[in-house]
């Protein structure tokens, strides 16, 4: 039996407990040194005063391009993923569990989300980094929350990659739960390498 090094994930559930604020002892831990610095707001998330809030609706076809960019730009992209086959994947299976956030006309946040039967699992949540802590990164779980919710799903399972610990004090921030979990995983075939088009 082999853990493969990027299966390392810290895994985070979701249950129906009330939303929680700070960091616990356990993920103060976990981020092992991390600086907290980077977890506080800025003194402006770039939102003038008056303007629009981001709009969500599920993606479609000629978002594909803007949606790569941004998961480039968040650093979600691995060698193993190719995202443009994550999408069409994707596409196959719940398409409407593919959100994306709009300021007007412009991409600025991204989740997907499925469910199995048993648990949704969350993946490719992403807001613009000059669009961070304007609260865009909970909306969108919100809404993937809602719409997992509508469908009987009755909890939420997500995974954080080990080199991005500061994730896991939003993810608290906003009601999840670390879990003591050994995650695993298994390649049932491997993607060809992304190509610009
Ligand atoms: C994680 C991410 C989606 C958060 O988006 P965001 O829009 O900045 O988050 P929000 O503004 O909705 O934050 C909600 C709360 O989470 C907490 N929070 C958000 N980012 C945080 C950080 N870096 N450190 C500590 N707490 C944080 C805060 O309590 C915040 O509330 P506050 O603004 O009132 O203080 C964004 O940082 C991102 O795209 N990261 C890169 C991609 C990524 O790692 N995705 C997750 C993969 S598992």
């Amino acid at each position: 039996m082999q853990v493969q090094a990027e299966s390392r994930a810290l895994q985070v559930v979701s249950g129906l407990a009330p939303r929680q604020r700070g960091v616990t002892r356990r993920t103060k831990r976990f981020l092992n040194g991390a600086s907290m610095e980077q977890g506080r707001r800025p003194l402006s998330c770039g939102l003038k005063e008056g303007k629009k809030l981001m709009q969500i609706r599920s993606y479609r076809s000629d978002d594909e391009q803007a949606v790569i960019d941004l998961w480039f730009r968040c650093d979600l992209v691995v060698p193993w993923n190719n995202p443009r086959l994550d999408i069409q994947r994707k596409l196959q299976v719940d398409p409407e569990l593919l959100l994306v956030g709009l300021e007007g006309n412009t991409l600025v946040a991204t989740v997907m989300g499925g469910y199995e039967g048993h648990r949704g699992w969350i993946n490719y949540l992403a807001v613009d980094p000059r669009r961070r802590r304007c609260g865009y990164g909970r909306l969108m779980m919100d809404e993937i929350e809602s719409r997992l919710a509508a469908r009987g799903c009755p909890k939420i399972n997500l995974q954080v990659r080990a080199n991005n610990r500061d994730v896991v004090a939003f993810y608290e921030a906003i009601g999840y739960k670390v879990e003591e979990l050994v995650d695993m995983g298994k390649f049932l075939s491997h993607d060809p390498p992304y190509e610009q088009s």
